[in-house]
């Protein structure tokens, strides 16, 4: 027999060579790879060779020696493996070690919360996109030409002025008029997401934040429905605590309000919080301003809403006594792990 033909034959028996259990692991390195093995006698035999031949066997050895190699590894590493799974001593029984999954954001938590509160009364939740026209962050909520959120000190434009006509949304109440004009009363939805306005950052603001509105329109919705919701909802989310309404002016409601809860003085960070009046802001809210139906495509003579909004940030701050809001946004995972 040739060496060529001697390679062709061993490189047979060796891909046949059945490796069922480990013991045969140890078989197969003997027989083929051990300094006695078959492969190393062929090149012995082969170092007699000269000439041409030379190179062309020596390449066609090599070749064979790392099919075996690697036939020889991989039933290694198949064994050893298997081993380790089903070791006769390993005690199934313990437990494994655990897995690490990640958990919500502290903003996510209470976002869920809210709308959890509201959804029990037959609120659903719409979204809306983080760059806005003019029209609908703007105009269609009666904002007057010259509104100072219209300028650059307050709001992000993705264009430059004068044409600048997309920004990041300032608020979410942009989503309201997608929806109002969209869809006929009744409406009853909640807006959440992230807006954006141009302010110094610092422990108690941020250029981005996360609100949450309400939108209820129908025939005949009143004041004490709204007065009605929000008792609802403070009692649900904070716990039995006096509110108070306050008199205040947003473009796109009439008459329009302020809600404070009494969180009282009785620690330092109450007294923070509440500049120590023991009151603390926590939404806006009023009558859908009837300009603001009709620019929807809502007959204003027809139907009547309510509209409030909340910061999510700060409310959870209150909840969690989180001291500086940039902590929420440094993805720390130290920080983000304790929720
Ligand atoms: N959009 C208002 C804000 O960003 C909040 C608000 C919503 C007020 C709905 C009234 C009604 O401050």
């Amino acid at each position: 027999m040739s060496i060529l033909e001697k390679i062709e034959t061993l490189k047979q028996q060796a891909s046949e060579h059945i490796i069922d259990q480990q013991e045969k692991v140890e078989e197969f390195r003997l027989k083929f790879l051990s300094k006695k093995g078959e492969l190393n006698e062929l090149f012995e035999e082969f170092k007699k060779v000269s000439g041409e031949e030379k190179k062309e066997l020596g390449k066609q050895l090599n070749i064979l020696r790392q099919q075996i190699e690697s036939l020889y590894n991989d039933a290694k590493e198949k064994f050893s493996s298997t081993e380790k799974k089903f070791s006769a001593n390993a005690d199934e029984t313990l437990p494994v070690n655990a897995y690490k999954i990640g958990s919500l954001h502290p903003i996510s938590i209470v976002k869920n919360d809210i709308i959890s509160i509201f959804e029990k009364i037959g609120f659903n939740v719409e979204n809306g996109p983080e760059i806005e026209d003019d029209w609908h962050n703007f105009t269609a909520l009666n904002f007057a030409e010259n509104h100072p959120a219209r300028d650059m000190q307050d709001t992000f434009f993705v264009e430059k002025k004068p044409k600048g006509n997309f920004a990041l949304r300032t608020h979410t109440s942009s989503v309201q008029v997608r929806l109002m004009e969209y869809t006929k009363p009744p409406i009853r939805a909640l807006m959440p997401g992230r807006v954006y306005r141009n302010e110094d950052v610092s422990a108690r603001s941020n250029c981005f934040f996360h609100q949450i509105e309400g939108l209820y329109i129908d025939e005949n919705v009143s004041f004490a429905d709204l007065k009605q919701t929000l008792y609802y909802f403070v009692s649900q989310f904070f716990g039995e605590r006096e509110i108070r309404f306050r008199p205040s002016y947003f473009p796109f409601t009439e008459p329009s309000a302020e809600m404070d809860i009494y969180l009282g003085t009785a620690t330092e960070q109450d007294k923070r919080l509440t500049k120590g009046t023991g009151w603390l802001e926590i939404l806006g809210c009023g009558m859908v301003d009837p300009n603001v139906l009709e620019n929807c495509g809502i007959d204003s003579s027809k139907y009547t809403g309510y509209a409030f909004g909340m910061g999510i940030d700060r409310i959870t701050m209150l909840r969690y006594g989180i001291k500086d809001i940039r902590q929420m946004f440094e993805n720390d995972v130290r920080f983000l792990e304790q929720f």
